[in-house]
């Protein structure tokens, strides 16, 4: 299935809908730190998550752990600063999908290596600046999970 990384979330409740998410559609998430808390945070924990949904998650030190461990996986952007749209690439199992802190957004440096095919952005209106980051995971996930005809899905 695919793999979703937080770039250094900064909401624990964004992570706790997030880790439900991936438990439920089999996918794995990693969390790339520094974050504002830890997986024991109150907050975390009130989203009522059992064990078994902790384990589909990694924590990684860094950006660099976090690439090293995904090394050879095909890698996408998703921000609010790329030009095409989240439905245009055809996803393949084992993409992975990198999103944004709340507050800043994918620095650019991080952004400057993915190359702009490997970058999505989901539609908005006009003047509206960016969705929630657990609603913008969730989309990209069932999208992504469509194109592969909810494989593994009842
Ligand atoms: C609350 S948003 C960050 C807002 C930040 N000011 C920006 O423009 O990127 C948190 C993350 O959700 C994702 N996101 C939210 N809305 C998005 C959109 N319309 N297109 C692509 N990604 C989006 C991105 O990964 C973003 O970094």
């Amino acid at each position: 299935m695919f793999d979703i990384v937080l770039y250094e979330p900064e909401i624990p409740p964004n992570v706790g809908n997030a880790i439900r998410l991936v438990a439920n559609t089999g996918a794995r998430l990693h969390l790339v730190q520094p974050m504002g808390f830890t997986l024991r945070d109150k907050q975390l924990r009130r989203a009522g998550l059992d064990y078994h949904e902790l384990a589909s998650v990694t924590v990684h030190a860094d950006w660099c752990a976090c690439c090293e461990l995904l090394a050879g996986r095909r890698m996408f952007a998703v921000t609010t600063r790329a030009t095409q749209c989240y439905d245009v690439p055809a996803y393949r199992e084992r993409d992975v999908f990198v999103f944004g802190p709340e507050t800043r957004g994918l620095p650019s440096e991080i952004l400057a290596g993915f190359p702009p095919q490997q970058c999505i952005r989901l539609p908005m209106q006009a003047g509206s600046r960016s969705l929630n980051l657990s609603n913008a995971v969730a989309v990209i996930v069932y999208e992504a999970w469509r194109q592969l005809g909810f494989s593994g899905g009842n």
